[in-house]
């Protein structure tokens, strides 16, 4: 079987998030103790990913490859991909479809945050299955933000639909997408829509549309944060502050995930804490040798 490989998402204007975002990515910007992106990247490193694409606009690339480097320091391998313009998300994989060569992917946004007990066995769970495709519904107050599931009376899935006016369910489907290998090629045929982006949730129809496509829930015991108004920025820096300081524990370390899973060894952990060593986070992997 053919390794999955990851997708980070990092492009886009961040205009919601201006003036913060004129001078720095959105997926850079700080939630709590750490840049946004660093969150979506642990949960692709528990789904058990090594090598992952990050996509960002060409202007931004500079400062997602200065913070991440070329990931041997979480022993990942990471490669830099340009979006000229957000065209949709839909449109990372023909933009990745050489790299991803024929693999099953999972694709995350870069600026999703998840957390909850049970999230690594969720995650491979949706990993085992080697056709079709696994999104997450995840109940919302504001569906219509979203991309929303549409459940027909015996609890399959009718449709998922964008942003819609009279959302037909409160779950939203979360930025987080296990696809196989044929997204690139399912991708070419996705038409734009009115606003002019190649749709997720057009590529997701070419899917259910099939039979392919499996809705798994993640219930009320997760946490999947908001992070796209500034009000809600700072609340989901608040919960990781409240979270890590009541656990003692990190939230989204890649550290931690990197040298539990054998990736690095304990001297890289070493390095790494001696870099940071004026910080808590510093501190907190020194703690984990
Ligand atoms: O967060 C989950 C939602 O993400 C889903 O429920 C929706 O179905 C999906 O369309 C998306 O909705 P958003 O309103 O959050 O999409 P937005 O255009 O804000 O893009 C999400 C992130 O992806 C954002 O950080 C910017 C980045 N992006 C977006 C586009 C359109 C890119 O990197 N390239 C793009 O072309």
């Amino acid at each position: 079987m053919t390794d999955r490989k990851g997708i980070i998402l990092a492009g886009g204007t961040g205009s919601r998030l201006h003036p913060i975002t004129i001078g720095i990515s959105k997926q850079l910007l700080p939630i709590y103790d750490k840049p946004m992106i660093f969150y979506p990247l642990s949960v692709l490193m528990l789904a058990g990913i090594r090598e992952i694409a990050v996509i960002t606009t060409p202007h931004d690339r500079a400062q997602f490859e200065r913070t991440l480097g070329d990931g041997s320091q979480w022993g990942l391998s990471l490669t830099y991909i340009e979006q000229p313009s957000p065209d949709g998300l839909a449109q990372a994989y023909l933009l990745a479809a050489d790299f991803l060569d024929g693999a099953p992917s999972v694709m995350v946004l870069g600026d999703n945050i998840f957390f909850g007990h049970g999230l690594p066995e969720q995650l491979a769970r949706a990993g085992r299955l080697t056709t079709g495709g696994t999104v997450f519904g995840y109940r919302v107050n504001d569906p219509e933000r979203y991309g929303v599931v549409d459940f027909a009376e015996d609890g399959s899935v009718r449709a998922i639909v964008e942003k819609p006016d009279i959302p037909p369910s409160r779950y939203a489907v979360t930025g987080l997408y296990f696809l196989d290998g044929t997204a690139p090629e399912r991708a070419r045929a996705v038409q734009p829509s009115d606003r002019g982006e190649l749709e997720i949730t057009s590529l997701l129809e070419s899917y259910l549309s099939e039979g392919q496509l499996q809705v798994q829930q993640m219930g009320r015991g997760y946490a999947w944060l908001d992070t796209g108004t500034h009000a809600s920025l700072l609340d989901a820096g608040n919960f990781v502050r409240t979270l890590s300081q009541r656990q003692g524990q990190q939230v989204g370390c890649p550290e931690e995930i990197a040298f539990l899973s054998g990736w690095i060894s304990a001297a890289d952990l070493e390095a790494r804490a001696d870099l940071f060593a004026k910080t808590d986070y510093g501190s907190y992997l020194r703690g984990l040798l």
